[in-house]
């Protein structure tokens, strides 16, 4: 076939559109531990008589109940923020729940619906209330959320789906590393990042398909504090080091979580930089961030709930 001048302005067109994707800014809200809740009689029985649960159930009612009365309505307020924001992407670091319970699991996944459909979808991993005291939990977690724990490198998955490996245009990666494990002890909500997922995220940042790119590695568990001091040994992450040793090798990675309830960035060690968003639905605590990421420098923006809707500190944002 013979190359007409309309064939090249079609192919000039075609060629711009390209060009105009591969470096459009991208946008990431990324938002935290929402702990929606159900009443207690919704919940099983057999569920509920699981000592942890029992103590837990008990908090619940007592005391932390009323710090998340809201949740439901700031998530509908989150996604008409991120419908204004243009929100390309949205992730969630975990903690969807109070107990782990299904029904409570699937009123969370009803509750986020509308703010995760977003133009490039939305990528997950659970928190420690919602696996809370059973190995099943995490097949519990994976029957609720499972559409949503797609990768794009399934070769790299050792654990269940994860790590979840997912490209968005030339410039973004994000590697969603699954930390939580059944914490059947009263006393004890910490986490740990198994080996094999850490070998993985190790190959991951190495993969020439993800390298080039700037990485958002998000997990539930905050490698550090706000003031960059290890959490305490029966809330943290075990082997927060391994993790922060890992993303050293990647300058270009982030390392997004939640679990701390209470939204802060800081530097690691080697200056890996962490965000966590602490919780977008706990009364008088609420806090978001939203990252604007392009070939050429990136931005993160953090939110807080103004008593109507979230709003953006613009003159707090970060570039890194
Ligand atoms: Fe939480
Ligand atoms: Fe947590």
């Amino acid at each position: 076939m013979r190359c007409t001048p309309f064939h090249l302005v079609e192919l000039t067109s075609v060629f711009v559109e390209y060009a105009l994707a591969s470096t459009l800014m991208i946008r990431v809200l990324h938002f935290s531990d929402v702990h929606v809740d159900i009443p207690l009689c919704a919940m099983p029985l057999r569920d509920l008589l699981v000592p942890k649960r029992m103590l837990g159930a008990a908090n619940l009612e007592l005391r932390r109940r009323k710090h998340f009365k809201q949740a439901r309505e700031k998530l509908a307020e989150l996604a008409r923020f991120a419908d204004r924001e243009q929100i390309d992407l949205a992730v969630c670091t975990g903690d969807y729940t109070a107990l782990g319970t299904e029904p409570e699991l699937i009123a969370a996944r009803a509750a986020i619906d509308a703010v995760i459909k977003r133009p490039l979808g939305f990528v997950t991993v659970p928190g420690n209330h919602d696996i809370y005291a059973e190995h099943a939990a995490h097949a519990r977690f994976e029957r609720v959320f499972g559409e949503l724990l797609k990768t794009d490198l399934p070769e790299l998955a050792v654990d269940g789906p994860f790590p979840i490996v997912r490209l968005f245009g030339d410039d973004l990666a994000v590697v969603a590393i699954n930390s939580v494990r059944p914490n059947p002890q009263p006393w004890r909500s910490s986490g740990r990042i198994p080996n094999a997922q850490l070998a993985a995220l190790r190959a991951a940042l190495a993969d020439p398909r993800v390298a080039s790119r700037l990485v958002l590695v998000m997990t539930h568990y905050a490698p550090c504090r706000a003031d960059g001091t290890p959490d305490k040994k029966l809330h943290g992450l075990d082997n927060a080091e391994a993790l922060l040793e890992v993303c050293a090798n990647a300058p270009r990675a982030a390392i997004l979580h939640g679990h701390v309830h209470g939204r802060y960035h800081v530097l690691g060690p080697a200056g890996q930089k962490l965000f966590g968003a602490g919780s977008a639905t706990q009364e008088h605590r609420e806090g978001i961030w939203v990252f604007e990421l392009d070939g050429d420098g990136s931005t993160a923006t953090p939110g807080t709930w103004n008593g109507v809707s979230y709003a953006l500190d613009r003159a707090a944002s970060v570039v890194f």
